[in-house]
């Protein structure tokens, strides 16, 4: 039998082909924003780097928006920032909705994640679904959430999930799944042709990368943005988002690329990260399950490198600004 936040159940399931269906948020410039796991310091630096740009950018929250904020007041506060823009169901969300049996924390980690991180993974889960549950009106918000969203720019479609296009907590869309770069696989070339997208933002697996594919002749390309809400790269503790727009962005990107019209960009945001660490530290004290998880990456960063997740130099066009 599958152990708890091993499983994926069946009501993540989704399909390439329904984001070619779907309706299209038109926009100049969207933000993508994965994995904000519950940081308010990282969501108002996130939303104050957003009031800079004109016009204002849609925001896209595609998904684990929730995780480290288990206590009411701060529950309550993030989700009602959140929910003002577009959002997307992750799979910590589908397990507050309605937790499925044997799901724990819904990951689905595949086996190269230690069994000791699964562990504290179910165990803070079932912290915040008791948090959670003294506020159904936010459940309620949480449950008519979309696992997709489709958007237009330039005229060009992207396609937002959590995990993968076949699952809200796929792991297929995580730097370990990737070919070397310039190869295209045909269950990816398949993934762009059925969701008629050109671009595939995700995040869920933590880690983020990009990476060009060639689908019938077209440069398509994946950003993962990793973690809104966590460091991505060891010693640098600024939070990673993707911004993808007509026009590029005013700040430099730490990696990027055209795909026809659109400057898709990975944007490193910084944020208050020691004013933050102090109320994880309240939330989540020392030898907490999330302390000992997650602790050492919000103060030093995953063992994760900018030259590792830039995987856009090879391809036809490459363009790199930084
Ligand atoms: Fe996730």
């Amino acid at each position: 039998m599958t152990e708890p936040g091993r499983y994926c159940p069946l009501s993540y399931r989704t399909q390439a082909a329904d984001l070619a269906s779907l309706p299209a948020v038109c926009a100049e410039t969207a933000y993508i924003v994965g994995g904000l796991y519950g940081n308010s310091a990282a969501l108002q630096a996130i939303l104050d780097m957003a009031a800079t740009e004109h016009p204002p950018p849609v925001l896209v929250f595609n998904g684990d928006f929730n995780w480290f904020n288990a206590d009411s007041t701060v529950f309550r506060q993030i989700n009602r920032q959140v929910l003002a823009h577009y959002a997307l169901l992750g799979n910590v969300e589908a397990e507050l909705v309605e937790p499925q049996p044997g799901a724990g924390c819904g990951c689905a980690y595949p086996a190269f994640v230690d069994e000791a991180v699964v562990t504290r993974s179910n165990q803070i889960m079932a912290r915040l679904q008791t948090v959670a549950a003294e506020h159904p009106d936010i459940i309620a918000a949480l449950a008519i959430l979309p696992r997709q969203q489709r958007l237009d720019i330039a005229g060009l479609g992207i396609g937002v999930v959590h995990g993968d296009p076949d699952s809200l907590a796929g792991w297929g869309l995580g730097i370990e799944a990737m070919p070397p770069p310039g190869v295209t696989p045909a269950p990816i070339a398949a993934w762009f042709a059925e969701a008629d997208v050109r671009v595939l933002a995700s995040s869920h697996t933590c880690v983020a990368y990009a990476q060009r594919f060639t689908v019938s002749g077209q440069s398509c390309a994946v950003f993962n943005n990793g973690a809104a809400g966590m460091p991505n790269f060891r010693h640098d503790p600024r939070v990673v988002i993707t911004r993808i727009s007509r026009t590029p962005a005013p700040f430099a990107p730490l990696y990027a690329c055209r795909i026809g019209a659109l400057h898709c960009e990975a944007i490193a945001v910084e944020w208050a990260q020691p004013e933050w660490l102090l109320e994880f530290e309240r939330l989540w004290p020392e030898g907490s399950p999330a302390w000992q998880s997650y602790r050492e990456r919000i103060v030093n960063g995953p063992h994760h490198r900018l030259e590792r997740a830039n995987r856009l130099l090879y391809g036809q066009n490459p363009h790199i600004r930084s």
